[in-house]
Parts: C-alpha cells; sequence; structure tokens
C-alpha cells in the first residue's frame, strides 16, 4: 500500500528551498495540499522576499499539485497565526506541520554574542513552538494531526561553534517529548528529523564526493513516514544519504547508594555501576525516573518487604 495524503493539508516551514523545498514537493506528488512557508532571508537569517516560496508553488503547480506560498516569520508569532489562518480560509483545515525553517550563526562559544544565540533559539526552538501553538487547537478538534520538528546531530551530539544552533536543536526535542504525550488522546502524533544534507547551510563543511551522495531526496522519505497515518510518535529519526535509523535518549540502571555513601566519594567510587550502559532504557515519561529512583531506594531500605 502505497503512502498518500489526499484530503490532508500540509505546512512546511522554511520549504522555499533546501530540506523544505523537498519534503514539500514530496507531500504534494502524494496528494497533500500545501503551504509553501519560506521567509525567503539568507542563510543567516538576514534579508527576506516571499520569491523561493512562490517558485515552489510553481513547480508544485506544474507537476499537478496544490500549493500556497507564504512569508511569514517563523519566530513572529502574529505572522504565524495569519499563516494558519490563511491555510483554513483556503482548505479548512491543518493536518501536518513540518517545522523546518532555520538559520544559522555559528561561533565558538568564546565569540559567539548572545544576540545571535537568541536569534537562533528564536527561529529553531520558538519557530517550532508558534506554528505548533498556531495549529495545536485546530489539530485537537480535528482529532487528528501529524507534526515533526526538525533537530540535528549538533543538537543530540554537539558541534563545535554551534551552541546556540545545538541549543536550539534539542530545545525541540523537549518540545516532541511533552507534546507526543499531551497530543496522545487527540491523535496528534509528534516525531523529530535529524537531517544530513548537501543544502546551502553545508556548502563549504562536506567534501564534494559526500556532497553527491547526500541529497534531500535521500532524507525525505522520513519525514513522510513520520506524517503518515501510521506514523510512530516521540521518535527521532535520523536520515541521510539513505541511511535512516533511530536516535534514542536513554538512562543507566543506576545504582542506590547506601545513606553513609551517598556522597560525591560514594559516587566516585561506585561510578562504574552507575554509569554501566547494561540494561540501560529509555523511559517515557519524566516521572518514570522518580519511580524507579523510590523503587531503588525501597528496596535499598528493604522497605517493600
Ligand atoms: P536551508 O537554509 O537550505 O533552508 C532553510 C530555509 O528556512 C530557507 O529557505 C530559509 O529562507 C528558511 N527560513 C529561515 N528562517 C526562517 C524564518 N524565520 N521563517 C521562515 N523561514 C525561514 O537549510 P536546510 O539545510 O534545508 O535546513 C532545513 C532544516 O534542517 C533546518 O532546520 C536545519 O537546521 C536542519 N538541518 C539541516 C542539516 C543539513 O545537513 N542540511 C543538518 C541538520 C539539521
Amino acid at each position: 500500500m502505497s503512502i498518500r495524503y489526499d484530503g490532508k493539508v500540509a505546512i512546511v516551514t522554511g520549504s522555499g528551498g533546501g530540506l523544505g523545498r523537498c519534503h514539500a514537493i514530496e507531500l504534494a506528488k502524494r496528494g497533500a495540499k500545501v503551504v509553501i512557508n519560506d521567509l525567503g532571508g539568507g542563510v543567516d537569517g538576514s534579508g527576506g522576499s516571499s520569491e523561493a516560496a512562490r517558485s515552489v508553488v510553481a513547480e508544485i503547480e506544474a507537476l499537478g499539485g496544490e500549493a500556497i506560498a507564504n512569508g511569514a516569520n517563523v519566530a513572529k508569532y502574529g505572522e504565524v497565526e495569519a499563516m494558519v489562518k490563511q491555510a483554513m480560509d483556503k482548505w479548512g483545515r491543518v493536518d501536518i506541520l513540518v517545522n523546518n525553517a532555520g538559520i544559522l550563526r555559528d561561533k565558538s562559544f568564546t565569540k559567539g554574542t548572545l544576540e545571535d544565540f537568541r536569534l537562533v533559539l528564536d527561529v529553531h526552538l520558538m519557530g517550532s513552538v508558534n506554528c505548533t501553538k498556531a495549529c495545536w487547537d485546530i489539530m485537537r478538534d480535528q482529532a487528528y494531526g501529524r507534526i515533526v520538528v526538525t533537530t540535528s546531530s549538533s543538537g543530540l551530539y554537539g558541534n563545535f561553534g554551534q551552541s546556540n544552533y545545538g541549543s536550539a536543536k534539542m530545545g525541540v526535542i523537549g518540545l516532541m517529548n511533552t507534546l507526543s504525550q499531551e497530543g496522545a488522546k487527540y491523535n496528534i502524533r509528534i516525531n523529530a528529523l535529524a537531517p544530513t544534507a548537501a543544502t546551502r547551510m553545508t556548502e563549504g563543511l562536506i567534501p564534494a564526493e559526500a556532497l553527491a551522495l547526500l541529497t534531500p531526496e535521500t532524507v525525505t522519505p522520513a519525514v513522510l513516514y513520520m506524517v503518515s497515518e501510521d506514523a510512530p510518535t516521540r521518535t527521532i529519526i535520523a536520515a541521510g544519504a539513505g541511511s535512516f535509523a533511530v536516535a534514542r535518549i536513554v538512562e543507566s540502571v543506576g545504582k542506590w547508594l547506601p545513606p553513609q555513601e551517598q556522597t560525591p566519594e560514594g559516587i566516585a567510587a561506585n561510578w562504574e555501576a552507575i554509569a554501566s550502559t547494561v540494561g540501560e532504557n529509555q523511559p517515557q515519561a519524566g516521572f518514570e525516573q522518580t519511580v524507579k529512583m523510590t523503587g531503588h531506594a525501597m528496596a535499598g531500605l528493604g522497605l517493600n518487604k
């Protein structure tokens, strides 16, 4: 059975170029009506024109699909609300939101400014929050919503010179973790993409022979899967050059220390057991940690007999 989006309305932010353009075109090819949002600025977020968005709309129309252009800055809630209204006025629903828009202001932490840090957080993290907030009640009322946030290996694992970007990209994982719980009963599923692709964002960073393999087309299938009817929820899919993997946040089983060892010296002495990867798991909600730790303590203190 092929996966299709007939009758579904999708918003893809930052889809005037790069990965977003590819996500939007593939969604449209499979039947979705798509809002092509793009501020049309430089890779550092400067400037702006809706020309890029309009040209992707023209590409989709040439393929027989339906799309509209929107020039909202995702960091500005008023503009985002107007974008969602534009989709509602035209098509009456919003089923899919792909938070893809992003910028870079790379600098080592020593050299970077707080202004750049805030701007990067504003576009990636608050941009995702704004767009998700503006669609949330619509998706809840429809009892259907599929949301993707775009994280990065830089957020998950760190990257020299990207403390602002990495913080923002890990922030969207926090958003996903909670919203997947809050959205579950409304059939709203939310997942994250950790892409690696040759776009203007990675120009100059990757050697030419690898660039040829890292096309946006090799990444987009992960987004298509994560916004399908049978999508998972709360999943981070890493995708690039045709490989797909799942990233997880895990916690070691840990070790309860008796009161006299609940000291920094006690931690040092038990470090191997505390940090052991044997039996580590992926908690599904924060409270699992509390339950585990009180369980260990009760057992250690002999209180659960
Ligand atoms: P890109 O620079 O080609 O595309 C980003 C698009 O977002 C641009 O068209 C830009 O005009 C738009 N945009 C920027 N700020 C905006 C705003 N405030 N409002 C609306 N639109 C805005 O970059 P690329 O590579 O396609 O990146 C897409 C997403 O994937 C970004 O979130 C990026 O951080 C992420 N990513 C990309 C990786 C890669 O290897 N290319 C690696 C990891 C993450």
